[in-house]
């Protein structure tokens, strides 16, 4: 099949990229013209596992543009991929979408089923419809859906072509029916709901799995509290089927684009439409709690931060990303640089980024040894699988005093312990 996607961004590469994967010819959009000419040279701008991989095999049905005239006259189905970033009121900022709508509404000469990708509040794919129905004049038929994603940064593209489920909001049959055979290929179940329940169910799945963190996080804090381990009542927790394994890590809490901001959409869009969903709030005040135990944390070991040496190993938000967005290194950092510390990092992919807001003002080390050398103390924020193989004894010898504070719980306390570590974790 022909699919345009409109919005060359994360979302938008992995889509396009994985629809031409299971044989649809891909035309890809993007209004940044540097971008479009870097991804013509096969330069991909982000870092996702298996992505340039997957591009350079299916390069042969992929094509790019600026322009939206021309995603429109050689598609049948166009995806929506463009960025709704937050404002101040928590609301999303749709001004993209709806330039995108207006331009696809000037260039419709035929039948085209518009397809919304980007996390959107519910209502957008009424806006969508009504604004391409204005700028076509309405005289040419068309269609809007809405198909959530739900892909993990670091793990895309397996989340893309074997995912739990696919949703799809539709107005039609006609509409339902090519989706299910644009997603034939991908083995999983299609819920086919109207466009506000697809909307919505996207929100109250990262909601959802916001919430489960910041509760396992809770209960971390009162495990601390009582002096009880909460990696032992998150597995006892997670064989319960009713509760289920996943996301119910303690640690220093949730960062990235996503569940920050689409709580906030869905706390904002719920109050709009008369519901106050305070549930939402305050899993993202414990959420932002959980960063402050961390400092809270080293001031209890080290007493004066003032002049300390402290290490720090991983500034992603989570492993396998260089994304740094809304991740709790961030707000650590500064709190530590507040308090006078002597701050030394490392991260296997996201040193860059990190050094884009801090400069000099940190060091940056490209290896977790050189990081740990004369350090009072060792954070670990990103649970990346190349600590857990660290030579520990190697580690403790370096440092100057052989202090771990742990804000993922890779280690097993015991270990930790024989070595001669000081170790603290979260909720143990
Ligand atoms: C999340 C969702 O998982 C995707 O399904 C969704 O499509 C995506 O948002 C989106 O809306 O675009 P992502 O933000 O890439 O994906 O990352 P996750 O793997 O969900 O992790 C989010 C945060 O939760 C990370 O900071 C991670 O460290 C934290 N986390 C996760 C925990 O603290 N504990 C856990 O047990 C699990």
């Amino acid at each position: 099949m022909k699919v345009a996607i409109i919005g060359s961004g994360y979302v938008g590469l992995v889509t396009g990229v994985c629809l031409a994967e299971i044989g649809n010819k891909i035309i890809f959009v993007d209004n940044d013209e540097k971008k479009i000419n870097s991804l013509k040279k096969g330069e991909i701008p982000i870092y996702e596992p298996g992505l340039e991989r997957l591009f350079k095999k299916n390069k042969n049905r992929i094509k790019f543009s600026t322009s939206i005239k021309e995603a429109v006259e050689n598609s049948k189905i166009i995806f929506i991929t463009v960025a709704t970033p937050p404002k101040e009121d928590g609301s999303p900022d749709l001004s993209s979408i709806e330039n995108v709508a207006t331009e696809i509404g000037k260039y419709l000469t035929s039948w085209k089923l518009i397809v919304e990708k980007s996390t959107v509040p519910v209502e957008t794919g009424e806006w969508v419809s009504k604004t391409i129905e204005r700028t076509s004049g309405g005289k040419v038929n068309f269609e809007v859906a809405s198909n959530p994603e739900f892909l993990r940064e670091g793990s895309a593209i397996k989340d893309f072509l074997h995912p739990d489920r696919i949703v799809i909001g539709v107005e039609s049959k006609k509409a339902e029916l090519l989706l299910r055979q644009l997603f034939k290929p991908i083995k999983a179940p299609v819920i086919a709901t109207n466009i506000k329940t697809a909307e919505l169910i996207k929100h109250a799945s990262n909601s959802f799995l916001a919430t489960k963190i910041s509760f396992i996080n809770s209960i971390a804090n009162v495990c601390e509290a009582v002096g009880a381990d909460i990696k032992d009542v998150s597995l006892a927790l997670g064989l319960d089927k009713r509760i289920g394994p996943y996301f119910l890590n303690a640690g220093i809490g949730f960062g990235g684009s996503c569940f920050p901001k689409d709580l906030d959409t869905f706390y904002w869009f719920s109050n709009k439409f008369g519901y106050n969903f305070e549930l939402l709030k305050i899993v993202k005040e414990i959420n932002q709690k959980q960063r402050e135990r961390m400092i809270e944390k080293v001031e209890k070991e080290l007493w004066i931060v003032e002049n300390k040496t402290i290490g720090i190993l991983g500034l992603s938000f989570k492993p396998n990303t260089d994304d740094i967005r809304n991740a709790p290194s961030i707000d650590i950092i500064k709190k530590l640089k507040e308090k006078k510390a002597k701050i030394k990092v490392y991260d296997p992919k996201a040193n860059r980024n990190v050094k884009m807001i801090f400069g000099d003002e940190i060091e940056f080390y490209e290896d977790p040894y050189q990081v740990a050398k004369n350090s009072d103390c060792l954070i670990i924020l990103t649970e990346w699988d190349e600590f857990k193989n660290l030579d520990l004894r190697k580690l403790k010898k370096m440092m100057s005093q052989p202090i771990i504070i742990d804000g993922r719980n890779m280690f097993e306390l015991e270990k930790l312990k024989r070595i001669g570590f000081r170790y603290i974790g979260v909720g143990r």
